[in-house]
């Protein structure tokens, strides 16, 4: 699974300054190909939901998936998400397309995915979820 947080839906369009101009559905597309040549059948998803992103980090659990994971700003307060993370099984790599610990808001200098990523790839726009289904790739 290929999962994404809140506004990532808006990529493209969101602070293209930061986050680029690749639209998510360019970006599932792109991820759907690099998985295809690494031989990962990917699931792409987006939300908005908080609950929705823990049911399927739940759904990733029971099944055994391995995971690739841009919680956005949910990565830098939600408990729920850390212990929806601490529940995987299979590896799960955290990605973001800007490096958060780089960017002047203090809030965004801590995660509560990092203590369960067996890969972190932040700081190389969109560029970075090729980076992280290799890791994550490697790493299953
Ligand atoms: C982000 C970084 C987060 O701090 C921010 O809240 C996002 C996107 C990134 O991909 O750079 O929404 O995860």
């Amino acid at each position: 699974m290929v999962l994404n947080g809140p506004n990532l839906g808006r990529l493209g369009r969101r602070q293209p300054e930061i986050y680029g101009t690749t639209t998510i559905a360019e970006l599932e597309q792109l991820c759907v190909d690099w998985g295809r040549g690494l031989g990962l059948e990917v699931d792409f998803r987006q939300t908005n939901h908080e609950g929705e992103l823990l049911d399927w980090l739940n759904q990733a659990a029971d099944e055994g998936w391995p995971v690739v994971l841009n919680a956005a700003a949910w990565t830098h307060y939600s408990w729920a998400l850390f212990d929806a993370c601490g529940q995987l099984t299979a590896p799960l790599v955290e990605v973001h397309i800007s490096d958060p610990s780089q960017r002047p808001e203090e809030f965004r200098h801590s995660s509560v995915v990092t203590p369960h990523a067996v890969a972190v790839v932040a700081g190389h726009g969109i560029d970075g979820y090729r980076m992280a289904l290799e890791q994550l790739a490697a790493a299953i």
